[in-house]
């Protein structure tokens, strides 16, 4: 039984006596380095803390959410391997991780060959989703870590989603380029995905002595309303420390605010109704 959270605000998830159908979520913003990769990891690792069986899926050649969970995907087989071998059974690429409740569909350079590979297949926007429906009976969440880019790969994403996240740090130029995103998902709710929501949009690297990071928080709210989770990640070195270290900061630093906020996204998450 997880242990009673320091934030009351959202109530610990009731435990699951069953697993599966997935809900599945794209963790997508085309700008870099506003913590999407940080967020799969560690919103996945908490989720699995209250019992959630989640499998990760790393969207980005540059093999970001891989790496963070200790693993190198070298001479195994890889989402991109599914991608282009439609008789590869999507069971043979998952990766149990050390960490319970967390499996990996991973990448690496490689799949930065697909959009160009795929460009003329029927269906190309659709491979993810097939993949993915093979095993979303396994698990609770699926969570798809999506490159910094709008092309076709994260069109897989979002064609696979049942919602999106849409992380984003605490800058100013931070709200610059979610217009083309918000229009993007809207377009792939007419012409693909008829059921995709925005799940919401998470504040992240937030400095609350800056009266920079609290403006740019106030603005999100301005723009997005309730759509903005009322948890926020705050900026800490302990992130790219846990990243080094290759695990969740759930487990590397266990007690720490920064691992309690994930915890509290988490919970947020869950109330919500965005996840079992
Ligand atoms: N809350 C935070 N506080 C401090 N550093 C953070 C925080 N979140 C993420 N970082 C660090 O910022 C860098 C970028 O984060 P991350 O890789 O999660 O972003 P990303 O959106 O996935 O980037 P990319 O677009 O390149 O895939 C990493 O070094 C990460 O450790
Ligand atoms: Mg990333």
């Amino acid at each position: 039984m997880a242990k009673q959270p320091s934030d009351t605000r959202f109530a610990v998830p009731a435990t699951l006596k069953t697993h599966g159908p997935a809900r599945i979520i794209a963790m997508c913003n085309q700008k870099g380095g506003v913590g999407k990769t940080t967020t799969t990891i560690n919103m996945a690792a908490a989720l699995a803390e209250y019992g959630r069986k989640v499998l990760l899926v790393d969207f980005d050649p540059q093999g970001a959410l891989s790496a963070g969970l200790g693993i190198i995907a070298s001479d195994v087989p890889t989402i991109y391997d599914l991608m282009i071998n439609k008789d590869l059974p999507t069971r043979d690429a998952i990766i149990t991780t050390r960490f319970e409740g967390l499996d990996l569909l991973p990448a690496n350079i490689d799949l930065s060959a697909a959009e160009l590979r795929l460009v003329s297949e029927m269906g190309r926007e659709k491979i993810l989703k097939g993949i993915l429906k093979q095993v979303s009976d396994d698990y609770d969440l699926i969570l798809v870590d999506c490159q910094p880019s709008l092309g076709l790969l994260t069109v897989n994403a979002l064609t696979a989603a049942h919602g999106v996240i849409i992380p984003l740090n605490c800058e100013f130029f931070a709200l610059r380029g979610v217009a083309l995103l918000v229009e993007t998902i809207d377009k792939v709710r007419e012409h693909l995905n008829e059921a995709i929501q925005l799940d919401g949009i998470l504040a992240t690297m937030y400095d609350p002595r800056t009266l920079h990071s609290r403006e740019v928080l106030e603005r999100l709210h301005e723009v997005f309303g309730e759509k903005v989770f009322r948890s926020v990640i705050g900026r800490t070195v302990k992130f790219p420390d846990a990243t080094v270290a290759g695990e969740p900061i759930t487990t590397f630093a266990p007690t720490s605010d920064a691992a309690e906020s994930y915890r509290t996204v988490a919970r947020e998450l869950v109330a919500r109704g965005n996840c079992a």
